[in-house]
Order: C-alpha cells, then structure tokens, then sequence
C-alpha cells in the first residue's frame, strides 16, 4: 500500500483536529446544560462528546496505518453559552451539517488522488454522518415540541438521561 499523499494526510489531519473540536463543541454544550440543572441533557452531550472522540482516533490509527504523520493542532475554542435549548441544539445540527460537507470534500479528494483505500475508510463516516443528523435533528423536534413547556423540557431530560 503507497503512503498517503501529502495533501489528503493534510484533509485528514484537519478532519481529526475537527473531530477534537467537535467533542469540545458537545462538552461545552454538556457545562451549559449541567449549569441549567439539566443533567439529562448534559449526559446526552457527554455522551456524544466520547463518540466524536473515538471519531478523530479512528482518523489517528489510519493516518498512522497508511504511514503518515498525524499532526495536532489548537483546538479552537468552542461557544460556553446559548439562548435557550432549542439554540444549542439547533447549533449542533448545523455543526453536524458542516462536519457532513468536510467529510464529504475529504471523499471527492481521496476520488480525485484515486486513493480507493481513503475512500473506503470515509464510508464508515458517511454513514455515520447521516445518523448523526438524524440523530439532532430528532432531538430538535423533540426539544422544539417540548416548547416553553418547563414539565414537558424536565421529561425530556429524563429519557436523555438513559444514553449510553
Ligand atoms: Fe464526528 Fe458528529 O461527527
């Protein structure tokens, strides 16, 4: 197997550095909940906070695997505050839509440097995306059903407490 070319090492080095703020993203998300007393929904977060870490490790082994060099790089500073619920979770979706588009990029990239083992690699990610998405996007109908409704936000909590 050729080592990986510069240029999508590079794509992918910018996917793992997004992935990490991806999880920064979601535990800041997790404080601002917690902060509400909403530990339900913090937990929720955490959860999916661990999830986009193994995300950018599965990046790192195959960097590795394919003989580049992974490079981290700062992680930016994610928001620490929303408007209400509904925002940071609308926040999320659109991050995620986002993470679609790089992930997406990285794809068309790895076609045109014909790398069908980078390809095959993104599959798994593609998936995932269309999971994520669906994943927010029902908990933003939920949260937006619950509306300004504090018994129905506090039922909510409770079930989003039971993610593993
Ligand atoms: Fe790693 Fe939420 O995508």
């Amino acid at each position: 197997m050729p080592r990986i070319k510069g240029r999508l090492e590079e794509e992918l080095n910018k996917q793992l550095n997004s992935e990490l703020y991806s999880a920064y993203l979601y535990l800041s998300m997790a404080a601002y909940f917690d902060s509400m007393n909403l530990r339900g929904f913090a937990s929720w977060m955490k959860v999916q906070a661990k999830e986009e870490l193994e995300h950018a490790m599965k990046i790192y082994e195959y960097i590795n695997d394919r003989g580049g060099r992974v490079k981290l790089d700062a992680i930016k500073a994610p928001p620490t505050q929303w408007s209400s619920v509904s925002e940071a979770i609308e926040h999320a979706l659109r991050h995620e839509e986002s993470v679609t588009e790089s992930i997406g990029r990285l794809y068309r990239l790895a076609k045109e440097l014909g790398d069908e083992a980078t390809e095959v690699f993104l599959h798994w990610f593609i998936n995932e995306q269309v999971e994520e998405e669906a994943l927010f996007s029902d908990l933003l109908n939920k949260v937006k059903a619950a509306g300004e409704d504090p018994r129905a936000l506090l039922m909510l909590d409770s079930v989003l407490a039971g993610r593993k």
